[in-house]
């Protein structure tokens, strides 16, 4: 697909961008109500050039009755949307997913396929970290992850207390194989100025590697990518930027290997009254 992305000043010739992160499937979750909210968020996302969307139904496995998996329902709502998507003449790809929430022995879950990795590529798993905290099992979840063949994408760290207090708190994740996506929302300044702040440093200094919109709806939180896009091309520059919205999401789409840079330490700036203390002691 090829497509025109045109808003403000700026026009941009991309392939698309690919979404890794919506919430479209409806009923499932507290994304998409009914089917008609869903063909609008699909209308949105095509309209702002999204190609493809990984939809992502909230799940806690730890929550899950023995024996209990919501994966085939994911997987018959994806194929049913899709046709109705295709009956509108919406250009989208819909692929599934499960946005997880992190839990002890989550391995466990994905090898009996009670939770579906990120289009069913078998390797990248979508997850999510508590609001306020990081569990002291994170670290080790995301090891034994790595060490049976599977990829962490850690969704939205900029959103998490920790993580805005100190960024450099994901550099251990990030070395034992995870990866990281900002929301769309968040760079935009949809969550208030901390959590802006927190994604540009995350971009900034390659302690996140994708922007997913994790839209909700076709009001409040669309799932589209292009005004972040642009953020993200004056912060990082158009190149690297394009790799945040389409290159790396596809490759993950696909279940391809992703190369990401070294991520570089945050050294938080001095705030000037630190300077004035020392200039007069
Ligand atoms: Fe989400």
């Amino acid at each position: 697909m090829n497509s025109v992305i045109t808003s403000g000043d700026s026009s941009l010739s991309t392939e698309g961008f690919m979404d890794i992160h919506v919430h479209i499937l409806p009923g499932l979750d507290d994304g998409a109500k009914t089917e008609r909210d869903a063909i609008a968020m699909a209308n949105i996302a095509a309209k702002c050039g999204t190609a493809g969307v990984v939809a992502t139904p909230h799940i806690d496995p730890s929550c899950l009755p023995p024996g209990c998996s919501q994966v085939e329902a994911v997987r018959r709502a994806v194929a049913s949307l899709q046709e109705s998507i295709d009956s509108y003449g919406i250009s989208i790809q819909v692929m599934p997913g499960t946005e997880i929430a992190m839990a002890p022995g989550l391995v466990a879950y994905l090898t009996r396929g009670e939770v579906i990795p990120v289009s069913d590529s078998g390797k990248y798993v979508l997850v999510e970290l508590p609001f306020q905290t990081i569990p002291s099992y994170v670290e080790e979840e995301i090891f034994s992850m790595a060490a049976h063949g599977y990829i962490p994408i850690i969704a939205h760290p900029e959103r998490n207390a920790e993580v805005i207090r100190n960024p450099n708190i994901l550099i251990p994740f990030l070395a034992a194989g995870a990866l990281a996506h900002v929301n769309a929302g968040s760079l935009v300044g949809r969550e208030g100025q901390r959590p802006q702040q927190t994604a540009e440093i995350l971009l900034g200094h390659g302690l996140a590697h994708i922007i997913a919109s994790d839209g909700h709806s076709a009001t409040s939180r669309q799932p589209r990518l292009d005004r972040a896009f642009e953020i993200a091309s004056r912060l990082v520059g158009e190149d690297e930027a394009l790799k945040m919205v389409r290159d790396i999401p596809r490759a993950i789409t696909l279940g391809e290997d992703v190369h990401v840079s070294e991520p570089e330490v945050y050294k938080a700036r001095r705030k000037w009254w630190h300077f004035r203390r020392k200039e007069s002691s």
